[in-house]
């Protein structure tokens, strides 16, 4: 079931998403960062547990981001991930976002629902402030997609 998260999910997300961070395929997230976007995400459940997640977040009049996307390895491959994608296209449209980019290390999963690879200046300044305080700013590897859903 892809449902939207709420407070209690939140440790939760934050195992799953720490789990493949630690395995330098995503962004770690601090417990402050998913409590204070908690109405960004949406998760997948299986059996009361939380088994994958994804955000999407709005970042300026058009354009919102999907982030923090991930599976739990036992529940990959049965479409979990898709249904995530959709959820968070579904929500950007109702919201009137026209175009949704992805910063990942995943880029063929994404090209699968449309998203196209851009060069990192096609996205606003604005998307940067969060990768000056990562660690790996600015040697980052993360490829950069787009999708236009509306004009
Ligand atoms: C990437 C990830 C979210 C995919 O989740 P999933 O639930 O296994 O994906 P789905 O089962 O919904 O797959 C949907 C489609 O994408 C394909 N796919 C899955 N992982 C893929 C990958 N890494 N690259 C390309 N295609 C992929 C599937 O084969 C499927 O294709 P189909 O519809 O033609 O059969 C999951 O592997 C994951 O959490 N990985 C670790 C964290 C991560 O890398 N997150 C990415 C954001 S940076």
């Amino acid at each position: 079931m892809i449902r939207k998260a709420g407070i209690k999910d939140i440790k939760q997300i934050q195992a799953l998403i720490n789990a493949f961070a630690k395995q330098d395929l995503m962004l770690a997230r601090s417990l402050n960062e998913l409590y204070e976007n908690l109405r960004d995400f949406w998760v997948a459940e299986e059996n009361h547990k939380v088994v994958g997640c994804a955000a999407l977040h709005i970042s300026w009049d058009d354009l919102a981001e999907i982030k923090s996307l991930a599976v739990a390895k036992k529940s990959q491959g049965k479409g979990l991930g898709k249904e995530l994608i959709d959820a968070c296209l579904s929500e950007a449209e109702v919201l009137g976002a026209k175009k949704i980019f992805v910063l990942t290390y995943k880029p063929d999963f994404f090209k699968k629902f449309g998203f196209k690879r851009v060069g990192h200046a096609r996205l606003p300044h604005k998307i940067w402030a969060e990768c000056i305080n990562c660690c790996k700013f600015p040697d980052c590897q993360e490829i950069a997609l787009l999708k236009i859903i509306a004009k």
